[in-house]
This record gives C-alpha cells, structure tokens and sequence, in this order.
C-alpha cells in the first residue's frame, strides 16, 4: 500500500503539535488505515530557525515545493492569520489537495469561497480545531444537532482571555503578567490584540452562526473585550457571588441571529461560571434536547493538535473507502447551507 502524503503549513505551536502527535500514534494511524504516513514538507517563513524534524521532512518557504511534489493527499494549515493563508490555501484547493485548517480567522472571512473551491474542484476542507481548540464542536453541532432548532448559544470561545480573567482573581496577576503566561504558553495569537479585544472569539461566533444558521449574524455592535477588565472588577464580580467571563452569544431572534461578544458577569448558578483557566464551555440550548455543555481546552499545542489529528485520520478513512468515487459527498459542512427551521 503506498503511504498517505501529508504537509504542514506552519511549525508553530499548532504545527509542531501535530508533527509531534502524527509521529508519537503513527503506529495506532497506520493501524486505523492500513497505510502509514509521510510528512515530506513542513512549510514556514523562516527555513533559518532549528527545527527538530526527520531527514524524511523538508522545511521550505517555498509553497511550489508542496505544488510541485503533485502527491499530497492532504495539506494541514496552521499559519498564523488570514492573510497569510489565503493564497497557500486558495491553490492548493484549486489543484484539488484537501486542507485542514486551524484558521478560524481564514474561515470566518473567506469560509463561502473557500468552501465552494473545495466543492469546485472535488477536495475538502475540514477546520474542527478553528473553534473551541479541541472540543470536538463543530461535529457534535454537525452531526448530533440536525434535527434541534438551537434557540440560543452561548459560549467562552477564547482560552487566552479566560485564562487570564482566571489567573488575574486567583492569583492577583496584573493584565500584562496574565497576557505574557498566556504567550508562553502558546495560547494567544502571535498578534494577542485578537484575544484580548475579541476578534478572535468573534471570527469563531461568525463561524459557528454559520454552521447553525447558515448565515453570518448580525452584530450586536463591535465585539468587546477584556482588555479594560481590572483586578478590582474581578474582585467586585466576587464580592457578588460571580466572576467576569467573556461570553460570546447568539440568539435567534425570528429569521435573524443576533450575536455579540463581551465580558459579561456571570454568576454562580450560571453553566459558564465554572469554566476556568484556558477551557472554553458552550451551553446550546436545543429545541429537542435541551440545555446542553460542552467543556474542555479551548487552546494549547496538544488540544489543538487533536482535534487536527482527529480530522485527518476521519478524512483519510473515507478517502480510503472511496466514497468520492461512488459520487456521495461525504464532508458535510455548515457555510452556505439551507437550514430547515421547524
Ligand atoms: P505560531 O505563531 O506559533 O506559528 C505560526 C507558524 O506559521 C510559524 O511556524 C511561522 O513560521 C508560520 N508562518 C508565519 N508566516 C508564514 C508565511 N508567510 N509563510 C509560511 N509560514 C508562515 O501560531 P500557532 O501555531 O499558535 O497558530 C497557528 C494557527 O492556529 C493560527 O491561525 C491560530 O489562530 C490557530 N489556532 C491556534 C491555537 C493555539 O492554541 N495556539 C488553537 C487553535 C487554533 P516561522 O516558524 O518560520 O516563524
Ligand atoms: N488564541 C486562541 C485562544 C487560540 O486563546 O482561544 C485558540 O483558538
């Protein structure tokens, strides 16, 4: 059987993390497919910098080096923002290589394009690790929630901005002590701004809008976040029996979704008050099942690099079964759709 031929945009936190896992469960991947895996090409900006690779594994700044190559099977993108990954992305769609994205900044501004190329040119585009770090949220919504109208979201979507409200009352940590542990940590964005004014958990609210509704909410005003958040006002929402959360949120209101991002308080009989450090929570409500919460860690090299992993190994097993070739797609994904309301 030949091997599975997959390169890496990105050797960063996200990239690295899933070198490192794709070589620690090789044996249980090869196990799952029946073939082993190749990493040929890790592509990053600087080829300059030690990186602890295989001889197998080429590290380049050349994207032609992975579109020359013509192999790939799939190609994992963890480039630190949209604009980057665009182009790498965009073609290497175009030339029919599927790409697994952890971009949530990639997917909330180009997610209709994007998908449509991958349709266009029978390749697929999977970005689980976009929203929520590891927890598995887009398929739970995807493939357990078709039937459930969801009334209502809401959700901590930032691990960076919640680790640090957390450490700032537990500790007394100042904002800029916070951000820096967060940074060492490999939590935030290479430009921490996104965490701590709140584009970060709006390009994921947009993305999950998208998957629930099937369109782009509309906007409560411009997302807020904590950056103005003091140890006093933490120490006040403590006082109160309740913490500072940063809370994404999306209503359907009639026809429309409305959404919004801020630092609300939150108090102690509320399903987010517990969620602490770098875990993300999302409580769905869900016209048939109800009140439902999802937890787990919303950021980090090994979370992050899991919900890849998992994405990769469920896209290789269906490439494997050919389904393509029987002409059933088998990606389903929320950018675009029709949703069905009662
Ligand atoms: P890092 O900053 O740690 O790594 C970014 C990587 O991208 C680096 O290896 C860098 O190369 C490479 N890169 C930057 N510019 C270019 C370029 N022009 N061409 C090729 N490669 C380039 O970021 P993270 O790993 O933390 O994040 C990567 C992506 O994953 C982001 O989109 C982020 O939003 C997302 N994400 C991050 C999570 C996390 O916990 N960190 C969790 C979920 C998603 P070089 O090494 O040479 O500098
Ligand atoms: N910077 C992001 C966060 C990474 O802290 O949540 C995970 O998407």
């Amino acid at each position: 059987q030949p091997t599975f031929q997959v390169a890496i945009i990105g050797f960063g936190t996200v990239g690295e993390g899933v070198y490192r896992t794709l070589e620690r469960k090789a044996k249980k991947i090869e196990a799952l497919l029946g073939r082993s895996l190749h990493i040929p090409f890790v592509l990053v900006k600087s080829v300059e910098k030690d990186r602890d690779v295989l001889p197998v594994t080429k590290v380049t700044n050349r994207l032609e080096d992975l579109l020359e190559y013509d192999r790939l099977d799939v190609v994992v993108e963890a480039s630190p923002d949209a604009e980057t990954a665009y182009p790498f992305v965009t073609e290497l769609l175009r030339r029919g290589v599927s790409v697994i994205s952890a971009n949530k900044e990639l997917m909330a501004k180009y997610g209709e394009e994007l998908h449509q190329l991958a349709t266009d040119h029978r390749c697929h585009l999977l970005y689980e690790a976009a929203v929520a770090g590891g927890i598995p949220l887009l398929n739970t919504i995807r493939h357990t929630l078709k039937t459930n109208t969801v009334d209502r979201l809401e959700g901590i979507l930032n691990g960076t901005s919640n680790f640090m409200l957390t450490k700032m009352r537990e500790e007394g940590a100042s904002f800029p002590q916070a951000l820096r542990e967060a940074q060492e940590k490999g939590y935030a964005e290479a430009v921490p701004d996104k965490d701590v004014d709140g584009w970060d958990a709006y390009f994921k609210t947009t993305i999950l809008s998208h998957w629930i509704y099937g369109k782009a909410p509309v906007w409560k005003g411009e997302p807020k976040g904590i950056r103005h958040v003091t140890v006093e006002d933490i120490s006040l929402a403590n006082q109160l029996n309740g913490r500072i959360k940063h809370v994404a949120s999306l209503v359907k209101v009639g026809d429309n979704v409305e959404a919004s991002v801020e630092p609300c308080l939150v108090l102690n009989d509320h399903l987010l008050y517990g969620v602490e450090g770098v875990n993300n929570g999302i409580h769905i409500e869900g016209s048939i099942v109800g009140s439902v919460m999802l937890q787990g860690p919303g950021a980090g090299k090994y979370p992050t690099a899991s919900a890849i992993v998992e994405d990769l190994v469920n896209l290789l097993l269906r490439k494997d079964e050919k389904v393509e070739e029987q002409g059933i797609e088998f990606v389903e994904h929320g950018f675009s759709e029709k949703v069905l309301d009662d």
